[in-house]
């Protein structure tokens, strides 16, 4: 912990059910391959979170438990990285509380994902105070950690800019107390569900992790594959494949390319071409179902893991909560 060279990335995942292979593609094997190479703390926002689900308030908690579990089981080491809960290092909320004091209105109104969010969400009325906050608690998230670099996909690029906006003008008005994010690019792979559509929790069409394997084959097995391939003597194209997403995600180059040659000739079948992903898909998620048991006969543990992060992520956090402090005066 003490003074490594390495730099400090921050990241954060919103506890809103089992993880699909969309989120592990997109951000949760990115936070793994993290892990040596940087000082990483990884975030489980609750508060987040809350902002959207507000009147479900309750599962909150027990998706925090389940994003802990998939996270751990699918190779986060708590011992080489932080990870924790937000609402438990309450710093995150007095920080979040003095950037509110300086992010000028129009910053947040501007951030494309609040009217976008709303519309899509509009069912659940996050037309309110703490929702348009959202990015500029994501600010403190990032801050409060003096992280450097901040691995996100393409959909958080400008909540990211605002940040480093607030960063800005923090140090501006106070003196220099947090260097400047960056944020780190992953590539987030269109991952299609089992109705061809993006792959989402609210679509109710996610292959998750903690699907058995027997679940995963007979959601993948009925999928739409090319319509050119009426016939098992039709040519396809793997790029107007729906399920071929799964294999650019899942499947190593060679064997994909081999996969792809094949389709358009028609050398082989779309029931032996999702075969393919299904096996690959069945030999990455072993591991992660096997700890996925033991830490499932076990939550007290996986509650003493967080409470360690938690621990880990407070005294850092206090810290830097000194340092503004001190910037602001009182
Ligand atoms: N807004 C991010 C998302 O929806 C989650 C998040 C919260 C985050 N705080 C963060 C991501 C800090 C990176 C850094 O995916
Ligand atoms: Fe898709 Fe594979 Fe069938 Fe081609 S062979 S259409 S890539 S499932």
């Amino acid at each position: 912990m003490s003074d490594s060279p390495k730099k400090t990335v921050l990241s954060g995942i919103r506890p809103t059910g089992p993880a699909h292979l969309g989120n592990y593609a997109g951000a949760m094997r990115n936070w793994l391959r993290l892990q040596d190479e940087y000082n990483c703390f990884y975030s489980i926002v609750t508060w987040h979170a809350l902002s959207s689900e507000y009147q479900n308030s309750r599962v909150i908690r027990e998706f925090t438990f389940e994003m802990a579990v998939d996270l751990l089981s699918i190779g986060l080491d708590p011992e080489r990285c932080v990870l924790f809960v937000q609402s438990e290092v309450k710093e995150h909320a007095e920080l979040h509380l003095l950037l509110s004091m300086i992010t000028p209105l129009p910053w947040v109104e501007r951030v494309p994902t609040f009217k976008d969010m709303q519309k899509e969400l509009a069912e659940k009325d996050i037309n309110t105070y703490g929702y348009l906050g959202y990015p500029v608690l994501q600010a403190a998230d990032i801050l409060i950690y003096r992280a450097g670099i901040v691995p996100v996909g393409e959909d958080q690029v400008a909540h990211l800019e605002l940040a480093r906006e607030i960063c800005r003008r923090f140090n501006r008005l106070f003196g220099e107390v947090f260097p400047e994010p960056q944020h780190m690019l992953t590539e987030t792979p269109w991952l299609a569900g089992t109705d061809g559509r993006k792959m989402s929790k609210s679509f109710g069409n996610a292959i998750y992790l903690k699907d058995p394997p027997e679940v995963i084959k007979e959601k993948i097995a009925p999928m739409v594959t090319d319509t050119r391939r009426k016939r098992r003597s039709d040519p396809g194209e793997p790029d107007d494949c729906p399920v071929f997403t799964l294999h650019r995600a899942f499947v190593e180059k060679g064997r994909r390319d081999e996969l792809a040659a094949e389709c358009r000739r028609a050398g082989i079948g779309c029931l032996e071409c999702k075969n393919v992903v299904i096996d690959s898909l069945v030999r990455i998620l072993t591991p992660y179902w096997e700890k996925r048991a033991l830490y499932e006969k076990n939550p007290g543990q996986v509650w003493a893991i967080l409470e360690k992060g938690n621990h880990r992520a407070r005294r850092a956090a206090q810290v830097t909560m000194g340092a503004v402090r001190d910037a602001v005066g009182f």
